[in-house]
């Protein structure tokens, strides 16, 4: 018998034969069917270039599902919602063939006319694909259309205006889901109730109290086989004026009405309106670029531009730190440390919110300062450093640390930031998104950084080892303020 309740919704995955589909979108896709958010009432094409057929399809996708619980029958069932149709997205025919299957499947699956078009290919052919599919009637006129689009949005504030204003002519803003996976995550979903579910944390999150934030997003691989993309973005555009700017984001906003999407969009709006683009002249005073060398350990990790498809002499960063002001009452004159890049020594994704150390009147020493770290991977939790007593006949003070971290039983029982953004968009909920107008002034923040490197060649890259922290001058850029890095990890010795 038919669920009455269950999500009705037919895919198209752009891109349907690529890496992204096949290591994030199908095994989503299978645990939202294992967890019954999608049943029978779902169907999804897959199209791409090379010529499969439908069982060959099922077959790569059911490969792709090798390492999720669930028996092979239930993998196999799954795999019977998913067909194939092979053609060029630059050709018009190529969208009649996939309206005739669309509107077949939607007679079989009873997806009453709901309709989500992925586009898990180059950015380039997004413009394309979306003006076939007003042009070639993809759009359905009886249920919803959503676009769901990757990153990255543009290569800077132009290219991303002139996508989105070609997305535009067919889909409105409320049909368009920018997915950032950064706001699926668990510990970033769970920053605003951490902030304003607790007084303790609410009423001193401002300049009064804080000193500094820092925000790190570091990765342990190297380029990998992604240097053809890695090549035209950098680091800067890669990691900071997506994922980093939304952190700091929904760290800094101001409180919203209530917890939905338009309240939310709306701080995030105002905060980025106090976000300092920086001129010319500041941005080496803000900014540090680096790019990793080969690493000490013989014949492991070689340098960015020993990497497969990267030119010898390449000057891309992958590396990025700098300091970030917002001029609102809320944070005027509190720096914002950012720090990401490829090859630092471990994986770890984390904030540390700084409190202002005080000259304390009662004991004869300084405080030490009370520090927030929100841990967002690969351990998800919270610890707090603050100040006592060491324990015995003393009064001298010590450092303690209340820590609160989800178990790994846990965090495998909750969805994937993939799983959940899916989700979100087949329930049309736009909270965890990015609207074009954080685009438009984090693509501005960016932009001016961009082009001052773009004119000012670096002369001293590779400038940090691979395994370690990043360049010097990172570490500098805290020093001169008497400030430093609280993640500090030991360089990678071992392979
Ligand atoms: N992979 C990741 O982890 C990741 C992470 C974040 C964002 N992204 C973004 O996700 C998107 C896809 O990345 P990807 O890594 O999956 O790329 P990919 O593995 O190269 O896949 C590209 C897909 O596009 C198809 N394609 C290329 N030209 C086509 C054409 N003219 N007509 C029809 N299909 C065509 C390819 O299949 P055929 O060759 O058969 O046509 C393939 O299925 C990109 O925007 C990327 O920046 C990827």
């Amino acid at each position: 018998m038919q669920n009455v309740s269950e999500n009705r919704v037919l895919i198209y995955i752009f891109g349907g034969s690529g890496d992204l589909a096949h290591r994030k979108l199908y095994p989503a896709l299978f645990n939202l069917y294992r967890k019954n958010h999608i049943k029978h009432n779902f169907a999804v094409i897959g199209t791409a270039r090379r010529d499969w057929s439908d069982d060959y399809y099922r077959s790569t996708i059911l490969k792709s599902l090798e390492e999720l619980p669930g028996s092979f029958n239930q993998k196999n069932s799954f795999t019977k919602h998913f067909y194939y149709q092979a053609h060029d997205v630059t050709d018009s025919k190529h969208y009649i063939a996939l309206d005739n299957l669309g509107i077949e499947l939607e007679k079989k699956y009873e997806t009453q006319g709901n309709r989500i078009f992925y586009m898990a290919m180059a950015p380039k052919f997004f413009a394309t694909i979306a003006e076939h599919l007003k042009s070639q009637n993809l759009v359905s006129e009886k249920g919803y259309n959503r676009i769901v689009i990757e990153k990255p949005f543009g290569r800077d504030f132009a290219s991303a205006k002139e996508l989105n204003d070609a997305i535009s002519d067919t889909f409105s803003e409320d049909q368009i889901y920018r997915i950032d996976h950064y706001l699926g995550k668990e510990m970033v979903l769970g920053l605003l109730p951490l902030r304003f579910s607790n007084p303790f944390f609410e009423q001193v999150w401002n300049r009064d109290f804080i000193d500094n934030i820092q925000i790190n997003l570091n990765e342990e691989l190297g380029v990998e086989d992604r240097a053809g993309y890695y090549e035209t973005a950098g680091a800067l555009r890669d990691m900071v004026q997506n994922h980093i700017m939304q952190i700091l984001a929904l760290t800094t906003l101001g409180a919203p009405e209530k917890m939905s999407a338009e309240a939310l969009r709306d701080q995030k709006q105002k905060l980025f309106a106090g976000l300092q683009v920086y001129k010319p002249e500041e941005v080496s005073k803000y900014f540090v670029r680096g790019q990793y060398g080969a690493s000490d350990i013989p014949d492991h990790e070689p340098a960015y531009r020993d990497e497969p498809n990267v030119a010898p002499n390449s000057t891309i960063e992958t590396f990025v730190a700098g300091e970030v002001h917002i001029d609102n009452d809320q944070w005027r004159g509190v720096p914002i440390f950012i720090r990401t890049g490829k090859r630092l020594p471990e994986k770890n994704s984390r904030i540390d919110v700084v409190f202002k150390p005080r000259q304390n009147p009662i004991f004869s020493q300084p405080d030490e300062p009370n520090i927030l770290t929100i841990e967002i991977e690969p351990e998800e939790g919270v610890a707090l450093q603050f100040n006592g007593k060491k324990i015995g006949q003393t009064t001298d003070p010590a450092r303690y640390q209340l820590t609160y971290q989800h178990s790994k039983a846990e965090i495998a029982q909750v969805l994937d930031a993939y799983e959940r953004l899916i989700y979100d968009v087949i329930l049309g909920d736009h909270t965890n998104f990015s609207h074009w107008l954080e685009l438009e002034k984090t693509w501005k923040f960016v932009d001016a950084i961009r082009q001052y490197w773009d004119n000012n060649a670096p002369t001293d890259f590779p400038n940090y080892k691979s395994g370690t922290a990043g360049p010097a001058a990172s570490d500098s850029l805290l020093q001169r303020s008497n400030r430093q890095w609280i993640y500090q990890p030991e360089p990678r010795t071992t392979r």
